[in-house]
């Protein structure tokens, strides 16, 4: 096994759920479906939402507490907060918010925004910052990636296409140096072109010719922002997104380390949870077994958005030891990556 000279990984996983469920049966209440096609379409059972006095910014910090204390790291030992998040609406970053409600005095925080991929994004720039660090200044520190979401807040209640996918979490992880395992690579992509597939209204749609129609949608401020998106369209560009990025990663790994690493090596894959359909695809676009590709999320807790790849960490916690696993997610943008890490053993 090919050993990197410094090794960079999760110290610790947690995550934040909202009590409040949302099953099938209260959405055949509210718009015109069904439970069975719902589960046909899309796997999905039930949801969680945000309720009462629960927030982007207080998912975030559960998430964030609940990592730390399972990495064993005090909040004050990070110095770089990064935040992959599409519904936190306003200023300052939410990072900074969960930096300042943990109480770190000092570092750096920042918020990502690439649709359902945006966890990876974090992931991949505090491991390419913390590399390089490490290697040209011999520093090691320790950082907080966040995935969160309240997709409730943009969704559009009275549209059965969308409103039946999405669900409100968090999931973080903390990152440093470890013993064993690792991150091995990660790799992220952005293709603007498919942006009116998959977009929040007010903000792509305003013209760059036409300043009025800029202007009239900020000075207002009463347009709701809502989730528009061509399901159809998106499905098979986030299939063969995924399974891109999942080929790309373990390549970008074989250069950079000069193994010899195929598919048939990873052990375990935790895609974002859109829905059982595009999960199975995936899986079955790579030969892999459905047992070895994370799916039970969906089911549970719909799509999470930046949020479901580390929601799924945690109930991966301490399976594994030694393997090799890939996350791969895609989202709107299309903003795509993946994540080749090795369990500790
Ligand atoms: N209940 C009942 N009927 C419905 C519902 C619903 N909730 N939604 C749509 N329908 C109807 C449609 O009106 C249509 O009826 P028609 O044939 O009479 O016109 C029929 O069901 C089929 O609709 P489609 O939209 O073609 O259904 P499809 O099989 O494509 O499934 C779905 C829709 C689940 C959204 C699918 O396209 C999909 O999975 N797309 C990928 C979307 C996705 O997951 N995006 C997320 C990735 S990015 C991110 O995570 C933000």
């Amino acid at each position: 096994m090919q050993s990197y000279p410094i090794q960079i990984g999760y110290l610790g996983v947690g995550r934040y759920l909202p009590p409040n469920i949302l099953t099938n049966a209260h959405l055949e209440r509210m718009v015109e479906t069904s439970d069975e096609w719902i589960v046909q379409r899309t796997g999905i059972h039930e949801r969680r939402i945000m309720g009462e006095g629960e927030s982007v910014l207080s998912m975030a910090t559960a998430a964030a507490r609940e990592a730390l204390d399972r990495a064993g790291i005090s909040a004050n030992q990070i110095t770089d907060v990064r935040v992959g998040v599409n519904t936190h609406l306003r200023w300052p970053s939410l990072a900074t918010m969960v930096q300042n409600e943990l109480g770190i005095d000092d570092g750096t925080a920042s918020d990502i925004s690439a649709g359902c991929s945006a966890y990876i994004f974090c992931v991949d720039s505090i491991y390419q910052k913390m590399m390089t660090e490490w290697l040209l200044e011999g520093k090691k520190s320790y950082a907080l990636a966040i995935g969160v979401d309240g997709l409730s807040l943009i969704t559009d209640w009275t549209d059965r296409q969308t409103c039946v996918l999405f669900g409100d979490g968090a999931g973080a992880a903390v990152i440093g140096p470890v013993e064993s395992g690792g991150i091995l690579a990660t790799t992220t992509r952005a293709q603007g072109k498919y942006g009116d597939l998959l977009y929040l209204t007010p903000y792509i749609k305003p013209s760059l010719d036409d300043p009025e129609k800029m202007t009239f949608h900020t000075r207002t401020g009463t347009i709701e922002p809502l989730i528009y998106m061509e399901g159809r369209k998106v499905f098979p560009v986030a299939v063969r997104s995924m399974m891109a990025e999942i080929k790309t990663v373990i390549e970008k790994h074989n250069r950079i380390s000069g193994e010899s690493l195929t598919l048939d090596d990873i052990e375990y894959v935790i895609p974002h949870q859109a829905n059982h359909r595009i999960v199975s695809a995936v899986a079955e676009g790579l030969k892999l077994p459905l047992e070895q590709v994370y799916s039970e999320g969906v089911v549970k807790y719909g799509n999470n958005s930046a949020a479901s790849i580390p929601i799924g960490y945690v109930e991966n916690i301490g399976k594994r030891p030694g393997a090799l696993e890939v996350d791969v997610a895609f989202g709107a943008g299309f903003a795509s990556g993946a994540i080749l890490r090795r369990n500790p053993s």
